[in-house]
C-alpha cells in the first residue's frame, strides 16, 4: 500500500462552509464537518452535478439538482441511501494548511 501524496490547497481560515478547489486536475469540494475538513469529488454521484451549487446545513450536504442528501462528515448518502460521495484523503497541517491527496 502506498502513502498518499498530499498537496497543499488552501488555508483553513479561507474555507467557509464549503469551497471548490482543483487538485491534481480533479474538481474537489472542501467541506467543513464540525471542527474537521473533508474533501470530496465535486460531482454528485447521482448525475455528476457540481456539488458546490448545493447547500450545507446541519452537517448535511444537499445537491441542488435532485436534492439528494449526504452526510458531510462521512460522505454517506442519506436520502437516498447507498449513493455515497467519493472521498479523498484530507488533513489540516499544524500551520492551518489544508492538504488533499487525489489518485
Ligand atoms: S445530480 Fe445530484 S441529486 Fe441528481
Amino acid at each position: 500500500m502506498t502513502t498518499p501524496s498530499y498537496v497543499a490547497v488552501l488555508a483553513l481560515d479561507d474555507l467557509p462552509a464549503m469551497r471548490p478547489v482543483m487538485v491534481g486536475g480533479r474538481r474537489v469540494l472542501l467541506v467543513r464537518a464540525g471542527d474537521e475538513v473533508r474533501a470530496y469529488d465535486n460531482r454528485c454521484p447521482h448525475r455528476a452535478w457540481p456539488l458546490e451549487r448545493g447547500t450545507l446545513a446541519g452537517g448535511v450536504l444537499t445537491c441542488a439538482n435532485h436534492r439528494y442528501t449526504f452526510d458531510a462528515a462521512t460522505g454517506r448518502g442519506l436520502d437516498p441511501g447507498g449513493c455515497d460521495l467519493v472521498a479523498y484523503p484530507c488533513r489540516v497541517d499544524a500551520d492551518g494548511t489544508i492538504a488533499v491527496a487525489v489518485p
